[in-house]
């Protein structure tokens, strides 16, 4: 190109004599800056790619169960530390870690009594920057857990604010005088049972809280609250966090008219509280304005924002991409989430639901709050081809996978058997209906020793009863175990350009047993089959209607025995079973 337009230039400027220098000259000049400046961008387009988050799996860890490095039962940083060479193996890009600040532990780190340091159950700030450090000479970064909404009670801020009515912290958390004598403020019952309201007898006011009364929420109408908080998003990013996840964000703001909230026909909770339509203390439109400035402070890092965002419909939970993409990249869809059964309908239709509008999907099948997948979906019968039926779903769907630790080695759900056994307090206050959450939260199974190579000493938590069978150790040796799935999956997804940005096509859209479409890309399909029945399937692909021909099928990855090249006119699938193939 510059070649080009110096010899045009000279043909024109040839003849003007020496104006016709300086003239040239100068037109060469800003063709030369143009182009220079087309050329800059275009590298750092090139250079820019796609986010860092859009390709990554995420993996979430709850470090009180992952490994032990000093015995005392529980997990901790540097344990953390010692499985990145594992995780690096599996193919994980960024870790997701569950509160690890300083906490009085009454809800196991969410109620956070300082931002800026390290519980010393789980270690110290040292630590934290060797993780951080470690973890990047692997490629995987660090997600930290933000509990926006609220603090510990224990929290200086707290202290403060509760100490008298006239301290400036006072307005940093939501006080109020009661309705009369010994009556809360309005009817907003807590998430983990009662009245959201607790009497501070000294001041005669309530304090609200949405979780725990050892969990006061902040009040976020008080641009001193924000500005604290924003400073704490970015001391962590300085020291190298790659982004947060946003605890239960839905929760900023509350009506400041405290208006009551409507119930639900009559129904009563498993903490026997009636059920509320909680209209006028989640999802306040205010906090979108919160989540577009913090998404500011958060671009000035290259980090991301995970939302816990619960959500019923699907306009609500595209509130939280931001009209112009400009709040959370990647607020988790619990309603595929709540799918629930393994359903092919269902799944396509949150899927399609998904795929409706521009935003960065984000899948996730379990977490610290909920029964892990192996146990929810499991049949009892087929459970280990489910697992790998669903992480052949989510795996190789457009969007962002977020797996929850344990889930690759197939861990089940261990509940406490008897409720002197339960350790999490909404788990004692609706026993039997609510077991609480220690059954998705046991330690972490890495091998066939005592307490699964968790621990040398008894874990805070037991160890479920098939660690023996299901544990890393054994699984990396077996060929066909769910681990090596993962990992083969894994190392598709991150190298196979139509999984990582193909279209999604759905394909055979009527089939009630069978979920199939393909990831196209450039003129190549990736074809993913997933038969959600426990009985033998055998389809034959509707490719024509999509305008995609393809004589066979090249096999990338099945979960059972079946030919390398297949027939695109007759698939056969095993119960549960996963297939993925290139179309040729
Ligand atoms: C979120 C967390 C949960 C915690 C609650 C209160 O929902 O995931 O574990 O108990 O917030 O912080």
């Amino acid at each position: 190109m510059f070649g080009g337009a110096n010899l045009a230039a000279d043909k024109i400027f040839s003849g003007l004599g020496a104006n016709g220098i300086v003239m040239r000259r100068q037109l060469l000049g800003v063709l030369f800056s143009f182009s220079v400046c087309l050329n800059l961008a275009a590298v750092a387009q090139e250079k820019a790619g796609p986010p860092w988050w859009q390709h990554a799996v995420f993996y979430e860890i709850y470090p009180r169960s992952f490994a032990d490095s000093n015995n005392d039962g529980l997990g901790d940083i540097k344990g953390i530390t010692s499985k990145l060479d594992y995780l690096h193996w599996l193919g994980i890009d960024a870790i997701w870690l569950t509160p690890m600040f300083p906490s009085p532990q009454v809800d196991f780190g969410y109620d956070v009594s300082d931002y800026e340091n390290v519980d010393p159950h789980y270690g110290t700030l040292a630590d934290m920057d060797q993780l951080i450090a470690e973890g990047k000479k692997r490629g995987i970064r660090i997600i930290l857990d933000f509990v926006v909404n609220h603090t510990s009670d224990q929290h200086p801020w707290f202290i403060e604010s509760r100490s008298s009515k006239t301290n400036p912290k006072r307005d940093w958390y939501i006080w109020r005088d009661g309705k009369s004598a010994g009556q809360p403020p309005n009817n907003w019952t807590s998430l983990f049972g009662g009245p959201a309201w607790q009497l501070d007898p000294a001041a005669n006011q309530w304090y609200y809280h949405y979780f725990y009364a050892a969990q006061p929420d902040l009040n976020w109408r008080n641009p001193e609250v924000e500005t604290a908080m924003f400073d704490v998003a970015r001391w962590w990013y300085r020291r190298g966090a790659a982004g947060f996840r946003l605890d239960a964000v839905t929760n900023l703001f509350e009506d400041p008219e405290l208006t009551d909230n409507p119930l639900v026909d009559h129904q009563i909770n498993a903490y026997g509280d009636p059920v509320q339509q909680e209209i006028h203390n989640l999802e306040l439109p205010e906090l979108h304005g919160v989540l577009q400035r913090l998404r500011k402070v958060s671009d000035e890092y290259d980090g991301v924002l995970i939302g816990e965002t619960w959500t019923d419909t699907l306009d609500q939970l595209k509130l939280y991409y931001g009209q112009y993409g400009n709040e959370l990249q990647l607020p988790i869809d619990f309603r595929f989430f709540a799918v629930g059964k393994i359903s092919a309908p269902e799944f396509r239709k949150q899927i399609a639901d998904a795929e409706s509008f521009e935003g960065q999907p984000v899948y996730v099948f379990s977490n610290h709050d909920e029964p892990r997948q192996y146990t929810k979906y499991g049949d009892g019968q087929h459970n280990d081809q489910i697992a790998k039926l669903l992480a052949s779903l989510y795996l190789t769907l457009r969007g962002t996978p977020i797996m929850y630790y344990g889930e690759e080695i197939g861990m089940e759900n261990n509940d406490p058997k008897t409720k002197e056994d339960v350790q999490d307090p909404i788990g004692k206050l609706g026993w039997p209906k609510d077991k609480g959450r220690d059954g998705e939260r046991t330690p972490m199974q890495w091998n066939a020793q005592p307490n699964a190579g968790f621990s040398q000493v008894k874990p805070w938590n037991p160890v479920d009863a098939l660690y023996k069978q299901y544990n890393v150790e054994a699984e990396r040796r077996d060929p066909d175990s769910i681990l090596n799935y993962y990992r083969n999956l894994l190392s598709l997804r991150h190298t196979n350009p139509a999984l990582l940005d193909g279209k999604y096509v759905a394909l055979n859209q009527d089939d009630p047993n069978v979920l199939a479409y393909v990831r196209s890309y450039a003129g190549k399909y990736v074809l993913i089959v997933l038969n959600m029945s426990g009985s033998h399937q055998a389809i034959k692909l509707d490719l024509p209607s999509k305008d995609i021909s393809a004589k066979s099928s090249k096999v990338l990855l099945a979960s059972f025995k079946t030919p390398k090249r297949g027939n695109i006119n007759k698939i056969d699938l095993e119960p549960f079973g996963a297939y993925i193939a290139q179309l040729e």
